[in-house]
């Protein structure tokens, strides 16, 4: 078991859910920590939640800008001398079916949730194999091991962090630094409603779709912040966070091309393909129903 007392954490996505609370967790077992977000404010109500007395330096930093996090990186070796953890936690989540992307969207995903991360082992991985002991943590999802509808953006970015993390971690496998990637199921934080809608998604029905999935997010984030620590201190390699992970992770081990089909039985609110043949069945019949009416009132 290793300790992380002592060592000195870089989080990106640290002014909320769970890098916000991956860092509370860290600084209450006596790490130093240099956060960085895109949003100043969500770090600065990061920085008011830490123990008194944390050791901590903030900057605003794009991850999906290399020249971002290099200047962060040095940044954070000027002032400490070194990183012996880098989370990679930034995520973003993208609203709407492959058919309203716009590539820009898809650009966008990739660009937080698979280059964000990739440009944190550039920038950081030099300090990191300096320490005789260091982490990488990334956090990929459930849905960098499955794939519903409605998720190909986000599936994409989350499987290549993946893939890209793992095949890193085959890599290092002979030097000081280990690597854990971490498929959270559904954890109580912004994702949804923060979610960017794609260019040509019908934004009508958002607000419900994104209530929905919210009642899907049921683990608090000090809770999987605690296993992401635990996951570090004993050097695990994939974590999976949430009983809904472990069962829907399992389902598709065993049926690996027809999982998704048992998922929206089990869960019909999943089923976001069934729910737009709905919505457009509905939007149909009211709209015959406004024309019989018309014809009535003629
Ligand atoms: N909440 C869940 O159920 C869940 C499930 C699986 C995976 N995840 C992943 O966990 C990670 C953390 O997400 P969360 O649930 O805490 O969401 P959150 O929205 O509460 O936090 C994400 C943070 O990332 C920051 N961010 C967004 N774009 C950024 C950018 N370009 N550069 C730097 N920072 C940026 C946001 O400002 C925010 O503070 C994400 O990678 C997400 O994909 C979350």
């Amino acid at each position: 078991m290793r300790s992380v007392n002592g060592s000195v954490a870089a989080i990106t996505g640290a002014g909320s859910g769970i890098g916000r609370a991956t860092a509370i967790a860290l600084a209450k077992k006596g790490a130093a920590l240099a956060l960085s977000d895109i949003s100043e404010r969500g770090l600065a109500e990061t920085v008011e939640q830490l123990p008194p007395g944390t050791h901590v330096t903030t900057r605003v930093v794009d991850v999906a800008k290399i020249e971002d996090v290099e200047a962060w990186a040095r940044e954070v070796e000027h002032h400490f001398g070194r990183t012996s953890i880098l989370m990679n936690i930034a995520g973003v989540g993208l609203y709407g079916q492959y058919k309203d992307y716009a590539r820009a969207d898809l650009e966008w995903i990739m660009g937080v949730n698979f280059w964000g991360p990739v440009n944190g082992a550039q920038a950081f991985l030099p300090m990191l194999e300096r320490e005789p002991a260091a982490n990488i943590v990334t956090i990929s999802s459930l849905y960098g091991l499955i794939a519903p509808a409605g998720q190909t953006g986000y599936c994409a970015s989350k499987f290549a962090v993946r893939g890209f993390y793992e095949a890193l971690r085959h890599e290092l496998r002979e030097s000081s630094v280990s690597v854990t990637v971490v498929h959270p199921g559904g954890v109580a934080t912004n994702i949804a409603r923060t979610s960017r809608a794609a260019a040509k998604a019908d934004t009508t029905y958002k607000a419900a779709d994104t209530e929905r999935f919210e009642k899907l997010l049921r683990m608090p984030p000090s809770k999987a912040a605690d296993l992401i620590v635990r996951a570090v201190e004993t050097n695990k390699k994939r974590l999976i966070v949430g009983v809904d992970a472990q069962i829907f992770q399992m389902l598709q081990r065993i049926f690996p091309s027809s999982y998704y089909g048992i998922i929206v039985k089990i869960l019909p609110s999943a089923d976001t393909v069934a729910i737009a043949r709905e919505r457009a069945k509905l939007a149909a019949s009211e709209a015959a129903g406004s024309v019989r009416s018309t014809v009535g009132a003629a």
